[in-house]
């Protein structure tokens, strides 16, 4: 028999029906096919690509600095919205990378990582109501928190012909008018695609023209492989639309630290710093201390890691081709998003991405992610474990074996 409980749940989690879903999503679906895989070939290495967070830990000069710190007893309080320090070291590396200016008190606040800032923020502008535009296929925080809100959301496609670009004009007249905060996230998650320094224009001009705030998510931001790290806060008239998300997880193998700054917009980021004081009493000074070191040292960290995913995605790039795959080579992140094939001679056809995910696992043991949203694409991720660089090869000749093994139709 259901506890009293079961009638109190808050309809934005499923009221009275929540836990009650049989539906499996994607994410569970993975994860069973995996467990089932391993169940079936005991003896076969399971090669994932499913992952989304570097496979490496964080260098050692800032391990080392986090035991130091964390050893010192000025470092136990609550860290709050404090820490000047970390704020000064970011402004000073926003600078250094993407030359943007940024004044720390007012227009940086640290975050217990950017999925967290992201459900914080719609509680400093969205009423019952009011719309946030999300982009798909994408990482949903931002939208779901929204919704929770009463307020509605938006999906902008992301489509291969428009380089996985929204086209923003395509809201009508009563969207924009509603609108109060537009999510864009560059380099993206899951399809690699960067944003240019002519789209961050025109989105600036978009925003201001109909009052509306710029929330990009840079997680990924320092892995760029062409051209430099683009932030919208280094385009003009930037920081009076937009605010920018940035995370020590994928740049500084810091992944599970939780650290990260929102930068941009004073009024912006003095709203969310109001709402994260209600939230959560900020991120251990340790852990901070530590990211003051990674960030001051980025030029000995940064460009290791995106030469390690930029190499592994190549190869990938290159096997995929071979085998009659459209890949391209990402400009940014660690992800390669490729379309799905139809079917594979002889055999199996794909209706979609989730089929096509299942078969890489159950047949071949690779695991990837697959994206239904736009189109059909399943997203292979190069954080696959490797310590070294003949593993590095061993798996990609691996990945190369099994796969050639199927003559696949497009
Ligand atoms: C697009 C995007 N935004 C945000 C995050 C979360 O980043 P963080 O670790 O800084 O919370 C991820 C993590 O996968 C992501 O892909």
């Amino acid at each position: 028999m259901d506890s009293y409980l079961q009638a109190m749940f808050a309809e934005r989690i499923g009221g009275a029906r929540f836990g009650k879903d049989t539906t499996i999503y994607k994410f569970e679906k993975i994860k069973r096919a995996k467990a089932a895989a391993r169940k079936a070939k005991p003896g076969v290495e399971l090669i994932d690509m499913g992952v989304g967070e570097p496979d490496d830990k964080a260098f050692p000069q800032v391990i080392s600095t986090l035991a130091i710190e964390a050893d010192k007893l000025e470092n136990r309080f609550y860290a709050d919205n404090g820490c000047q320090e970390f704020k000064v070291a970011a402004a000073k590396y926003m600078k250094e990378l993407y030359g943007v200016d940024l004044n720390p008190d007012t227009e940086i606040v640290h975050s217990i990582g950017s999925k967290s800032a992201l459900s914080l923020l719609p509680s400093c502008f969205i009423n019952p109501g009011d719309i946030t535009v999300m982009t798909v296929p994408g990482y949903p925080v931002m939208g779901t928190w929204t919704k929770y809100l009463g307020g509605e959301v938006v999906n902008l496609p992301l489509l291969k012909e428009n380089g996985f670009l929204p086209q923003l004009e395509t809201l009508t007249a009563d969207q924009r008018k509603r609108c109060k905060l537009i999510y864009l996230n560059y380099p993206n998650n899951p399809t690699g695609a960067s944003a240019t320094p002519e789209f961050y224009d025109k989105a600036i001009a978009f925003a201001r023209e109909n009052n509306i705030l710029l929330v990009v998510d840079a997680p990924y931001a320092p892995l760029n492989f062409k051209g430099s790290p683009l932030s919208i806060l280094s385009r003009p008239g930037g920081k009076e639309v937009a605010i920018e998300l940035h995370s020590m997880s994928k740049g500084f193998n810091m992944t599970g630290w939780r650290l990260g700054w929102v930068a941009g917009n004073a009024d912006a980021v003095k709203a969310f710093a109001t709402v994260k004081d209600n939230a959560d009493s900020g991120q251990f000074l340790a852990i901070q201390k530590a990211a003051i070191k990674a960030l001051g040292d980025q030029a000995n960290i940064t460009p290791a890691i995106c030469a390690k995913y930029s190499r592994r995605l190549q190869a990938l790039v290159e096997t995929l081709r071979e085998l009659g795959f459209d890949a391209n080579m990402p400009e940014g992140s660690f992800y390669l998003y490729v379309q799905i094939p139809k079917g594979v001679k002889g055999g199996m056809r794909f209706a979609n991405a989730e089929e096509f995910s299942q078969w890489l696992i159950t047949e071949k043991l690779i695991s990837t992610v697959p994206w239904d949203d736009v189109g059909h694409f399943v997203r292979f991720s190069a954080t696959f474990v490797a310590p070294t660089l003949e593993e590095e090869k061993r798996v990609l000749d691996e990945v190369k074996a099994r796969l050639s093994d199927s003559v696949f139709e497009f």
